[in-house]
């Protein structure tokens, strides 16, 4: 399979007023492969946020190179070529959302592209109703729960029909329902064989991802598998990160000599293994 996004050695370097230099991103190698899940993890500061800025072009790196779709970043002809590839959901819908109207702001980005209106029309339709929020069509932005705004965002990112998706924490300023609408839309979007790259603080929406990253300090500190970056319970609790409550409650039975996995990351699992003991 080929690789929807490429870093290669990257760096990324702020320069402030008084020329202090953070250095949030440090030598990293990363690819992402099409149609891929990939969720990044890692303590406030480690360089998530940035790492999302270089693959959408918003930031271009100090050194070394990012790809997308084998574009370079550094290609400035191919800017809006990037970006519809690679959309990017924020954390707070009110300031991605720019219309009055839902299927307006729906609307925006392929009325950008240059997409003629007969087909806008039709794009917009069929992202509200992949994120289940066609119904909502006419309302003003301002009326909506904060969950119907976030999908209603990545529905105007969907009508531009990228191949990728970045979202930088879209469910950090949600209820729980708010996130788990979004998940649930998330989901969805990989089925559709959209490459989905998710930061997330939530260790719980880790749990489906293909492959799970850690940053830390501007570099990749773990990576693989749900599985075996949860089963690495001492290592996350030294990068300050949580390992999902039913993950811990399996491990701390294994440790008491109870026959069951130490590295379940669902409740259904849980009650399945349990179920076995009886
Ligand atoms: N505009 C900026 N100017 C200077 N330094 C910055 C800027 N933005 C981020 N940084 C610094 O770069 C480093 C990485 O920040 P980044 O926002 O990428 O981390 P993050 O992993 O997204 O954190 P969080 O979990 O809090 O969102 C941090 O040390 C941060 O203070
Ligand atoms: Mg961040």
């Amino acid at each position: 399979m080929s690789n929807m996004i490429e870093t290669k050695g990257l760096i990324f370097e702020y320069i402030g007023n008084d020329d202090d230099r953070v250095t949030a991103v440090k030598n990293l190698s990363l690819n992402v492969k099409k149609g891929e899940f990939v969720v990044i993890i890692g303590h406030n500061g480690s360089g998530k946020s940035t790492l999302a800025k270089l693959i959408n072009a918003i930031l271009l790196p100090s050194k070394g190179k990012v790809y997308v779709d084998n574009m370079d970043t550094f290609e400035e002809e191919k800017l809006w070529d990037i970006r519809q590839r690679a959309g990017m959901v924020f954390q707070n819908p009110d300031n991605q959302i720019v219309a009055t109207i839902v299927e307006e702001d729906v609307a925006f980005g392929p009325e950008n592209l240059g997409i003629d209106p007969p087909n806008i029309k039709k794009r917009v339709e069929e992202s509200l109703k992949a994120l289940g929020v066609y119904e909502l069509r006419r309302k003003p932005p301002h009326l909506l729960s904060g969950g119907q705004k976030q999908r209603v965002a990545i529905a105007g990112v969907l009508a531009m029909k990228p191949q990728c998706i970045i979202f930088d924490e879209p469910t950090a300023m949600l209820d729980p329902s708010g996130r788990n609408e979004v998940m649930d839309a998330v989901e969805k979007l990989k089925e559709e064989g959209i490459t989905i790259i998710h930061i997330t603080h939530f260790m719980d929406e880790a749990v489906y991802a293909d492959r799970v990253i850690v940053m830390e300090d501007g570099k990749i500190a773990l990576e693989g598998k749900p599985k075996d970056v949860f089963s690495k319970v001492e290592k996350l609790k030294e990068l300050g990160l949580d390992v999902p409550g039913v993950t811990l409650l399996s491990h701390s039975l294994n440790k008491e000599g109870i026959n069951i996995s130490k590295d379940i990351l669902t409740v259904d699992e849980m009650v399945s293994e349990l179920c076995q003991l009886l």
